[in-house]
């Protein structure tokens, strides 16, 4: 066998190897133990021939060796390349569901009155017609007594039809001063349209203590409509009844749609009606052991509803009830 042949054979074949496994299978054949190699050292009898044949192994050895960093070397270089991961890519965006319209404006009235120091206290949705009319100043013949207003469930149980028996809870429960708010659902039977629905929700504001006027009512009510609507909307105050106050108050802002010149929106009168106030009627704080000569009071009772529909510039009430998912989130 011709040592300088089996050389450059096996140095070729090594060279050609373009993978990791050619290569193994090169090495194999030409430094195995059933390489020509390894048999021919193996008959090796003079010293000659033995160190020309090592010097073959050797030589072979070191090409298989280089080739393999060689290759390996490529190997990395792919993958870095090809696995690489752009972190800077913009994920995949999960539609993400947001709360209703109504409780949105609802914790959005907790928190304006929280910061003023007020409370927010749970009321009651069945309520018994002591606290529902008796307690708010509403006669015997009063209308909303009737059956065809307010949803009875017993004789004297009813379903609350506004939220402001939640005044005279807590009233009862300590003395003034009381600077509170409830909100929650009411019923009434009312039969289904634009701007009705038989379940609806009320903001319900009270504020009781010594020397409180109709200056704090409006100072106050100015800012909630501030903070709810934006500084462009204007607000005024025209009066009204209502049976627990005195004088009554009903609050108003600046049409949204044509900011004050008339359009059907507002009927033509440039204002939106937003809810009603007053100063505490002295029967009302009689009824709860108040003293109306040594404290005053002013309360409001808005809808929620109402509030989430003018900011949203929704045709109609019964949209908040219809389950559509494009008022829960962004789908
Ligand atoms: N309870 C009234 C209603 O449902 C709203 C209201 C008006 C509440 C004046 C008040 C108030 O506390 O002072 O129509």
């Amino acid at each position: 066998m011709d040592p300088q042949a089996l050389q450059q054979e096996a140095l070729a074949a090594v060279a050609a190897a373009s993978t990791l496994t050619e290569l193994d299978d090169a090495r194999v054949e030409y430094l195995g133990r059933k390489s020509s190699l390894k048999l021919a050292l193996r008959d090796v009898r003079d010293r000659e021939s033995g160190m020309a044949l090592n010097a073959v192994r050797e030589a072979v050895e070191a090409a298989v060796a280089s080739r393999q960093a060689e290759l390996e070397r490529a190997e990395l270089d792919r993958s870095i390349a090809e696995d690489r991961v752009d972190v800077t890519l913009p994920g995949k965006r999960h539609p993400r569901g947001h709360s209703h319209l109504v409780t949105q404006v609802r914790r959005e009235v907790e928190d304006i009155f929280l910061g003023m120091g007020y409370e927010v206290v749970d009321g009651r949705e069945v309520e018994t017609t002591r606290y529902l009319f008796d307690a708010l100043n509403m006669g015997p013949n009063h209308i909303t007594r009737s059956p065809l207003h307010t949803f009875y469930l017993g004789e004297d149980t009813v379903l609350r039809s506004e939220t402001s028996p939640s005044q005279i809870h807590t009233m009862e429960a300590k003395p003034p001063p009381v600077f509170m708010v409830s909100l929650g659902r009411c019923y009434r039977r009312d039969t289904p349209d634009a701007t009705h629905y038989p379940i609806f929700h009320q903001v319900e504001g009270l504020a009781v203590d010594r020397g409180i006027t109709l200056a704090d009512l409006k100072g106050t009510l100015r800012l909630l409509l501030r903070q709810l609507f934006g500084a462009d909307r204007e607000a005024k105050f025209i009066t009204n009844f209502f049976p627990f106050t005195e004088p009554s108050l009903e609050v108003l802002v600046s049409c949204f749609q044509c900011d004050g010149a008339g359009c059907p929106m507002c009927r033509h009168s440039g204002w939106i009606e937003i809810g009603g106030s007053g100063m505490v009627d002295p029967n009302v704080l009689r009824f709860v052991g108040y003293d109306p000569d040594e404290v005053s009071g002013f309360a409001f009772g808005w809808g929620l509803e109402r509030i989430a529909i003018l900011r949203h510039g929704l045709p109609d009430i019964r949209d908040l009830w219809a389950n559509d998912l494009r008022f829960l989130g962004q789908f």
